[in-house]
């Protein structure tokens, strides 16, 4: 599994998108396309930045029944994406669709990961609102379980729970994991967080950084300092 700094491009048309883009002259930064680009453009937005030469981690977390999941990720596998995600969530039968619609006629397919607990959820909301009554890392530890007995490749979690994942599904199973912040930076709303550094020696295989990036005076900067300290 390949080390990488994903970009969370979380912008709210093309233009400011694809000028952001524009500053990395020359370099082609592992992009992730959330949700509010997505519904905002459309997969033409997935097709322009591809052309590019990025590779993409369309970020759409996907959950409904296991026969409207197998047929959305066949229209996103045609998008030729590197990476999708689902959530965990949707049991093992639905995840098992995904990775089916996935899967291309000549067998490829992207990467297929699934989201365990958000890291917007608390133990105690999970636990009241949800009447899921194990510890959160217990949860996270069940759903990457299921993933994996699914056929998926990992899952994203915090940067704080990809040590237990891997011990738990083994070296091999991916993570990928947001939350992370420079050692001298803003936390702004993120709660569970560690450094580009910190990740490293956890072992986490992608990072998925936003703001420290993309809200930097330099973004070009910010990105090579993401790179130095988690993958060189
Ligand atoms: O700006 P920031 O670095 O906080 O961006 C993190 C990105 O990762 C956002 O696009 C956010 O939606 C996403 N994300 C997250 N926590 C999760 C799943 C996804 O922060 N559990």
């Amino acid at each position: 599994m390949g080390k990488d700094v994903i970009i969370a491009c979380d912008f709210a048309s093309k233009e400011e998108t694809l000028a952001f883009l524009d500053r990395f002259s020359g370099k082609k930064p592992f992009v992730k396309i959330g949700m509010e680009l997505f519904y905002a453009e459309g997969p033409d937005i997935v097709r322009q930045i591809k052309q590019r030469g990025h590779k993409i981690f369309l970020d759409l977390k996907l959950h409904d029944i296991p026969n409207t999941v197998r047929k959305a990720m066949a229209s996103l596998s045609r998008l030729d994406v590197d990476m999708v995600n689902v959530h965990a969530a949707g049991t093992i039968a639905m995840m098992q669709a995904a990775l089916e619609g996935l899967t291309r006629p000549d067998g490829t397919r992207p990467l297929l990961i699934a989201v365990t607990q958000l890291t917007s959820t608390s133990e105690e909301r999970m636990q009241k609102e949800l009447l899921i009554s194990a510890p959160l890392n217990e949860t996270v530890i069940q759903y990457a379980k299921n993933a994996k007995a699914a056929g998926l490749d990992g899952v994203v979690c915090s940067p704080l729970e990809a040590g237990i994942v891997k011990f738990a599904c083994g070296k091999e199973f991916c993570t990928v994991t947001p939350g992370i912040r420079f050692a001298d930076g803003e936390a702004g709303d993120q709660v569970r967080i560690t450094s580009p550094q910190k990740a490293k020696e956890i072992g986490t295989d992608y990072i998925v950084v936003g703001r420290p990036i993309t809200a930097a005076a330099d973004p070009v900067a910010a990105y090579q300092r993401c790179l130095d300290e988690f993958v060189d």
